[in-house]
């Protein structure tokens, strides 16, 4: 989905927002975003405004996060009507999509399956004031011109309700040099939803970041047996949306 970065320009927002500290690209998404990093321990992350969330959602959902599990403290975050940036501090850990953790497959799935599972049991249910339910993801869809599929309208009845991550893409968990999770990044799209809308896109992820037959370890360490229909369901939705 994304790239690790070594040599890209630094725009001149960034060096901006890096108030006089020395700056290095690290990380590129596929809707134009670029994340740096900046030698006096913050993440500056930039990307045009668009419609699917924004960077004041994110801010706003670590916010509320942060109590409950390991997340960046935001620093600051703004936009000029095209350009959005969020600055955070650097939490410990790389991604478990760095290639030292893509040399160790076994662990980095592991210490996402764990870490999804922590921030699941943590976040709290009764308090949480953001939408990631199949209703709000089609129609937040649909604000964006996206159709989703006939067959796809209606959801399996909701198995455990969490407050789902909303982007469980392995480079979204951190993992420690013990090879345990330390914390996690990109909530902007954090919610409510049945634990299997996360669970079924860090499975599938795992395809994606360290090649095909570790979805069964994602789930063992999740700790949960396989639910093939909701696995399948939001594999299908996550593709459509
Ligand atoms: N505060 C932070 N501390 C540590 N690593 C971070 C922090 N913020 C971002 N990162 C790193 O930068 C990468 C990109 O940030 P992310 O918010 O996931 O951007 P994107 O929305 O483009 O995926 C993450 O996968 C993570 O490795
Ligand atoms: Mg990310």
């Amino acid at each position: 989905m994304s790239i690790p970065l070594t040599d890209a320009p630094v725009p001149p927002l960034v060096r901006r927002l890096a108030r006089g500290a020395q700056v290095r690209p690290i990380w590129e998404n596929k809707l134009g975003g670029m994340t740096f990093r900046t030698d006096d321990e913050r993440f500056i992350k930039v990307g045009p405004v668009h419609l699917e969330t924004s960077m004041a959602d994110e801010a706003e959902r670590m916010s509320w996060a942060a109590p409950f599990i390991r997340v960046p403290t935001v620093v600051e975050q703004g936009d000029d009507g095209d350009t959005e940036w969020l600055v955070t501090r650097s939490i410990t850990g790389l991604s478990a999509v760095h290639p030292q953790w893509v040399a160790q497959p076994e662990t980095a799935v592991r210490a996402i399956g764990e870490g999804l599972r922590a921030l699941h049991e943590r976040l709290p249910v009764a308090s949480c004031p953001f939408d990631w339910t199949v209703p709000s993801r089609i129609s937040n869809a649909a604000e964006r011109g996206v159709i989703v599929p006939e067959g796809l309208r209606a959801a399996p009845p909701i198995d455990v309700l969490v407050v789902c991550h909303g982007d469980a893409c392995a480079p979204n968990t951190l993992v420690s040099e013990d090879g345990r999770w330390s914390g996690h990044v990109d909530m902007g799209q954090l919610g409510l939803g049945d634990r299997w809308g996360d669970i079924a896109v860090a499975a599938m992820s795992t395809g994606w970041n360290y090649g095909p037959g570790w979805g069964g370890l994602l789930l063992e360490a999740y700790g949960v047996e396989p639910d093939e229909e909701r696995l399948a369901y939001y594999r299908d939705l996550w593709n459509a949306t």
